[in-house]
């Protein structure tokens, strides 16, 4: 696959977020998950999780642009925990649909991985093709998730 040389990725922390603009991210995970997003106050609030300086929160919050336009994003969440709990949790990945297939997805979690400590979680519905790029990089799964939704 070719990289495309054209598109920047930044990484905001909670330590450093200058220049994130919030609402533009949240709008473009937003629309771009698709069928696999959620509700845009929840997005909003991983977001805020992720950028958040209280002990136990944190995670990073990854923007890939082209010419200034926002083509893709991630969310990552800590989850304060380590060993029988991962450390960090994939919370959102998309990329915009004019601009899939062209590495930005890969890029994206590989900078996200890179950029953490400690093991990732993520969960994905079973026909979400994002399993095959989660597969690619490495992830495995070995359980079935299970919720008692309430
Ligand atoms: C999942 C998503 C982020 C992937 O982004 P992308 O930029 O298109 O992915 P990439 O081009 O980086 O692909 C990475 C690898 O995964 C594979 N892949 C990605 N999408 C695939 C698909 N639909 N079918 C098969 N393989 C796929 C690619 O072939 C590539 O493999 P390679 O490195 O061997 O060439 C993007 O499709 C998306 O935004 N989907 C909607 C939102 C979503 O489902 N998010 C994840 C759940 S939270």
């Amino acid at each position: 696959m070719a990289e495309n040389k054209n598109v920047s990725y930044s990484i905001y922390t909670p330590e450093n977020h200058s220049g994130l603009e919030k609402d533009e991210v949240l709008n473009f995970l937003f629309k771009h998950l698709d069928e696999y997003g959620d509700q845009r106050a929840d997005i909003a609030k991983c977001m805020d999780y992720a950028l958040s300086t209280s002990e136990g929160k944190g995670g990073s919050v990854l923007v890939a642009r082209e010419e200034g336009q926002v083509v893709g994003a991630l969310i990552m969440n800590n989850t304060g925990m380590s060993g029988y709990i991962p450390e960090n949790i994939l919370v959102y990945v998309a990329v915009h649909n004019s601009q899939r297939g062209k590495g930005v997805g890969k890029k994206l979690v590989q900078l996200a991985a890179e950029n953490s400590k400690g093991s990732i979680a993520l969960h994905v519905e079973p026909q979400n093709p994002a399993r095959h790029l989660y597969e690619k990089l490495g992830f495995t799964n070995k359980y079935l998730e299970y919720r008692l939704q309430r």
